[in-house]
């Protein structure tokens, strides 16, 4: 098992992503804090993990509070001593708009969870690793910070932004034997994916329009993105620090 004796903090894991991560690091031995702002959801997933013979902890959390993320640390530290993987992976999407018809506070909620989320959750996790002389720090980015689609301005803006602070992050951890890596997944088969496509509800054509952006002509599955995570979160990755790694299909070529 690859993550075997490992602790790790999830968030947004109640669903999608994070969910399918949660339970892939589980299932290679970690012990896992399954953190989102929705808490039943959270609890669910925990469950679904014990059921599996895992071993999790739910904790509701809103990423774009810092006490919320301080709370995470703790816990994990708490219940089981250390922290060697961080996933900052709760994200909220948006409906593709044009710049003029953006609201401000739109702005404001997408960078709060998006940027400063993340954000949060490196200044307190980050803090016991560098300390524990070990550790990895992933952050979800995506494709549209490398390769926007048109309408989705802030997004791509708030995803960018993480991609930076994982390579300057990555710089200042380095001496102190920690990784932090982002993922850039191209579209993926989770509960925000309609939001993306602007429409309520995934149909036939959203599909077929997004699925010719993708050269292997698939998108992502929750799974694809949490097999990426989990070897990122392992020793295999010793020397992968500072990357953006495209889960993509070939979309940013
Ligand atoms: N689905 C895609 O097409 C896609 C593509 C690229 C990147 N991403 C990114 O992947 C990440 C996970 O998204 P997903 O696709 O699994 O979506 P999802 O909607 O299935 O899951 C997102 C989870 O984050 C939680 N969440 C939202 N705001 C939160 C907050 N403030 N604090 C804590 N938890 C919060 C939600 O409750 C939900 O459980 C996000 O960062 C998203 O931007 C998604």
């Amino acid at each position: 098992m690859r993550l075997e004796g490992r602790v790790a903090v999830i968030t947004g894991a109640g669903s999608g992503i994070g969910a399918a991560s949660a339970v892939a690091m589980a299932a290679e031995g970690a012990r896992v804090v399954v953190a989102d702002i929705n808490e039943a959801a959270a609890k669910a997933v925990t469950e679904q993990i014990e059921k599996a013979g895992g071993t999790a902890l739910a904790v509701r959390a809103d990423v774009s509070r810092a006490a919320d993320n301080q709370l995470l640390v703790e816990k994990a530290l708490a219940a089981w001593g250390r922290l060697d993987v961080f996933f900052a992976n709760a994200g909220v999407p948006q409906f593709p708009t044009p710049i003029e018809a953006q609201d401000e506070a739109t702005f404001d909620r997408i960078i709060a969870v998006n940027v400063k989320g993340v954000w949060l959750g490196a200044k307190y996790a980050l803090a016991v690793m560098k300390q524990q002389k070990r550790g990895v720090f992933l952050v979800t980015a995506s494709t549209a910070a490398i390769r926007p689609r048109p309408g989705g301005q802030t997004y791509a803006a708030s995803k960018g932004a993480v991609v930076t602070l994982t390579k300057s992050l990555a710089l200042e951890s380095a001496p102190h034997g920690v990784r932090v890596v982002a993922i850039a997944p191209v579209a993926t088969e989770t509960p925000m994916l309609p939001t993306f496509m602007g429409k309520t509800e995934v149909d036939a054509e959203g599909m077929a329009r997004y699925r010719a952006t993708v050269p292997l002509g698939r998108l992502n599955q929750p799974e694809d993105i949490a097999r990426a995570a989990v070897f990122l979160a392992s020793d295999d990755a010793a020397m992968i620090t500072g990357s953006c790694v495209e889960v993509d299909g070939g979309r940013c070529i």
